[in-house]
């Protein structure tokens, strides 16, 4: 990035009104309705593609492959329940958040999504898969369950009252580590910056009830890679437990913004809790800082999760790429004490299973604490 690019990062950062501000966020906003909307039509061209293409080859190829346009056929049944589910995701999302109404889309006639608003909500497809599904089970074992039990051994339930425990999880996802923090009695806040992740899991969190009452076709978009065709036209069930099963009185919330804007009431929380999110930082220098301002002395912060971070080669974006030991000497030179440490947790993210390409992450898990003093 040139200089002038960083000045012209920071300037955006910067310079703008209130008012601008909120002009921006409500565009966006309707911006990613649009995209939940516009799903169908741009997926289903996808796959029209695929069948001029497949109806290009000759007649004796074509013929030796009779199961291939009925495949397609199917495919696209998936595409309109997903279309479906998406349509009821953004129902009445105008109205979900306590303190902003968005109003009604003045801003833009609708336009198809952007190829990366379309990946953004195909990975949000697959995050129900991670969050909300049996099918995710594995994948949670690995990412949350060190985390929760590093929770538990911290802040163990016969020692005191939990629900005065207070437990911040930035990043949060579709809201699944947040929940099951909060299912053990904790007060827990999931903090989410991402419209699509948002609407998301208030969509789960708000108004799934019933045990695997939805279904969503999360494999459809994938072309390569599957081993046989009803691999990529699978269903994943969800949710696979009810979300409304909470301790009675839980105080379990989510919170919407930028997490180093929102939290910046000092010594507030108890425990911080980092679930493959401090590689989402332009600086993650600044989110070290801010996750030491708001722990409590004697708090502690719980990561776990790879460095890929999100804003490398991305033009005109501020991205610090620091290796973990950078990342641990900067923890260090704050004042926190590593406790606990581990460098090689192997996880998956959104995983296939059944697909013949798989991404694994070798994690960093460590526990930090804030001094008393
Ligand atoms: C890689 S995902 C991990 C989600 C979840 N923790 C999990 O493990 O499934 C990172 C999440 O952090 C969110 N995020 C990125 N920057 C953020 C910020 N500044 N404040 C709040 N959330 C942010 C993204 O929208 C995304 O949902």
């Amino acid at each position: 990035m040139e200089d002038q690019d960083i000045c012209a990062y920071r300037e955006r950062r910067q310079r703008k009104s209130p008012e601008e501000e909120e002009a921006l966020e409500k565009e966006h906003f309707w911006k990613i309705i649009s995209a939940f909307t516009g799903y169908g039509c741009t997926i289903h061209e996808q796959v029209n593609r695929t069948e001029r293409q497949f109806k290009s080859l000759p007649r004796n190829q074509q013929k030796l492959l009779p199961h291939f346009l009925p495949h397609l056929d199917s495919i696209r049944q998936c595409i309109e329940h997903n279309q479906m589910i998406l349509q009821m995701i953004v129902d009445d999302c105008t109205h979900m958040f306590e303190n902003k109404e968005y109003g009604v889309n003045g801003y833009r006639k609708p336009t198809p999504p952007s190829t990366f608003e379309m990946d953004k909500l195909k990975s949000t497809i697959k995050q129900f898969v991670r969050d909300w599904s049996e099918d995710g089970k594995s994948e949670r074992d690995a990412c949350y369950q060190p985390i929760v039990d590093e929770i538990l051994k911290y802040f163990p339930k016969d020692k005191s009252d939990v629900s005065n425990i207070n437990i911040l999880v930035p990043g949060a996802g579709l809201g699944r580590l947040a929940w099951e923090i909060a299912k053990h009695g904790y007060s827990c806040q999931g903090n989410e910056w991402s419209f699509f992740m948002l609407f998301s899991s208030n969509f789960v969190l708000n108004r799934c009830s019933e045990i695997n009452a939805f279904k969503i076709y999360p494999w459809i978009h994938q072309f390569s890679n599957n081993r046989r065709s009803s691999d990529q036209i699978r269903p994943a069930y969800f949710p696979d437990v009810n979300p409304h099963d909470l301790p009675p009185n839980a105080n379990f919330s989510m919170t919407a913004g930028d997490f180093e804007e929102i939290y910046t009431d000092q010594c507030s929380w108890d425990c911080i809790a980092t679930c493959f999110f401090i590689d989402t930082a332009h600086n993650v220098l600044d989110y070290i800082d801010t996750i030491w301002k708001i722990l409590k002395p004697g708090g502690i912060w719980i990561n776990l999760g790879p460095l890929l971070y999100h804003f490398e080669n991305m033009a005109n974006e501020l991205s610090i790429e620091l290796s973990y030991e950078d990342i641990k000497n900067v923890a260090l030179q704050h004042g926190f004490h590593i406790e606990f440490e581990k460098e090689s947790v192997s996880t998956t993210y959104t995983v296939n299973s059944l697909s013949m390409m798989k991404y694994f992450y070798d994690c960093v898990f460590f526990v930090a604490r804030k001094p008393q003093q």
